[in-house]
């Protein structure tokens, strides 16, 4: 083991196994199933996201990257020099240090609910910049939380990669609404968004010939045998990724080939073939459409960036005084 750097601290508010637990039962019994997005996230699904982001077919993080250089100067012109810089979901490595290098913060607070990924990367980042106070903090955002007592000037959230597209637009004002409070009054949220676009496209990004993005979505099941205990036939369940127009939204499932059942705590979910379980929204907005939401959570819209081809936006968003 490396020594943490003097400039990096660790702060675990994990929720624990047990919720996992709770969650399976209770998405196994819902109808139509489901189980939340959140769970992908042990350290082998951050690392095949990792590797989702490096896909041909996978635009959104190379396009928000790109956005993020192009205007960096413009981005720091808002946000502001020496700032305590809060990330949802530490997500790639390299938009992180494009945005640091940008606005020079004097500290940096990554939230995830993956403590391995998040230890790693952030641990790295209080590497690379001592000069910069890195705070990770453990934690399921989209609950109630306390942050850390923070030293920077001021605060601004920065939400990358869309993962805003995994709540039903109700919750994303919820969860805004809780940001705008974080970063105080005009305070700024930076966040990256999806744009809606043709479903080829889409389709593609999320079922990619790679498999990679079905190795993502099949880890969920690999998850629940190894931490729960569950018993599955993981042979019997295939990915299945596909856009709806009319919601706007990719929705992903684990689907049964056949029939088949899952046996979890002495409880057997049973399957027929073609049922499935609901895992991942992932909704697409126009920008309008994503303006009027940030709105309705007690933000002002500053400035968008689309690039040339409108495959993904970049949002400034300022919290109301
Ligand atoms: C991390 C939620 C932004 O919705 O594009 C990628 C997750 N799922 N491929 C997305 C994901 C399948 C990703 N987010």
């Amino acid at each position: 083991m490396v020594p943490a750097p003097p400039n990096y601290q660790f702060h675990d508010l994990q929720p624990a196994l047990a919720d996992f637990r709770r969650e399976v039962h209770a998405g196994l019994s819902a109808a139509p199933r489901r189980i939340a997005p959140k769970f992908f996230y042990d350290a082998a699904g951050s690392r095949l996201f990792d590797a989702i982001t490096r896909l041909d077919a996978y635009y959104p993080t190379r396009t928000e990257i790109g956005l993020l250089r192009a205007h960096g100067a413009q981005i720091a012109a808002l946000l502001g020099r020496g700032a305590t810089l809060i990330e949802l979901g530490s997500g790639s490595d390299v938009k992180i240090r494009t945005v640091i290098d940008a606005l020079a913060p004097a500290e940096y607070l990554p939230l995830d609910i993956s403590g391995v990924h998040l230890d790693r990367a952030a641990s790295g980042i209080a590497r690379d910049y001592p000069g910069l106070q890195v705070q990770a903090v453990c934690v399921d955002y989209t609950q109630p939380f306390d942050l850390p007592p923070t030293a920077g000037a001021h605060r601004v959230a920065f939400y990358p990669g869309s993962s805003v597209g995994n709540f039903e637009p109700a919750e994303v004002v919820r969860l805004l609404q809780r940001v705008a409070r974080m970063v105080g009054p005009r305070g700024r949220l930076l966040v990256g968004v999806d744009l809606k676009k043709d479903a080829a496209r889409l389709n593609a990004a999320y079922d990619d010939p790679e498999g990679v993005t079905a190795r993502f979505n099949l880890n969920l099941l690999v998850r629940m045998a190894s931490e729960l205990g569950a018993q599955i036939e993981r042979d019997a369940f295939a990915h299945d990724a596909f856009y709806d127009a009319s919601r706007g939204r990719i929705e992903m499932h684990l689907r049964a080939v056949r029939p088949t059942a899952i046996e979890l705590d002495g409880a057997r979910y049973a399957f027929s073939p073609g049922e499935s379980i609901h895992t991942e929204n992932s909704y697409k907005y126009r920008v309008d459409e994503f303006v009027a939401l940030a709105e309705a959570s007690g933000f002002v819209s500053e400035r968008v960036w689309c690039d040339a081809e409108r495959l993904f936006s970049v949002h400034c968003l300022r919290a109301a005084a």
